[in-house]
């Protein structure tokens, strides 16, 4: 069983892109998290792009053959119907993940199209989300 995990725009830059949110962790260092989240049970796949299309097109590809999957749309969180729309011809289980806890920021952070689809929402634990909604993903999917 594999597990989708998809960061949207300006994550490749985590470590770098304002540690005082996003802490000093990189984006490998959160998929190497995952990859020990998920044990010898699941696999991950573990991607990033700073495009809408290639996630829409990611989602797709999800169809099928993930038994779940952990999104952090980042900015595209607060703006595309397009994602929320992939998302729901999507089957199994969705967990939306932020790093930052984005309802303590500015106010445009506040709403989510995505939460609209999610089966559950993570944020403000920084990298060990990710590990918890894969965690979330294993117990709910079996061995
Ligand atoms: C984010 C929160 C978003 O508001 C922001 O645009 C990001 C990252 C987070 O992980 O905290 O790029 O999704």
């Amino acid at each position: 069983k594999t597990i989708h995990v998809l960061n949207g725009p300006n994550l490749n830059l985590l470590g770098q892109r304002e540690p005082a949110i996003y802490g000093h962790q990189t984006l490998a260092d959160i998929e190497t998290l995952c990859r020990k989240a998920a044990g010898d049970t699941h696999d991950v796949r573990f991607r990033q792009s700073n495009w809408e299309g290639q996630i829409v097109d990611w989602i797709h590809e999800a169809r099928g053959s993930a038994c779940g999957i952990v999104i952090n749309p980042a900015a595209l969180t607060h703006s595309s119907i397009a994602i929320l729309d992939a998302l729901t011809a999507f089957d199994g289980p969705v967990i939306e993940v932020h790093l930052s806890q984005v309802h303590r920021r500015e106010a445009f952070r506040h709403h989510s199209y995505v939460s609209q689809r999610a089966d559950g929402v993570i944020a403000g634990l920084g990298p060990q989300g990710y590990a918890a909604a894969i965690r979330h993903i294993v117990a709910l999917t079996g061995d």
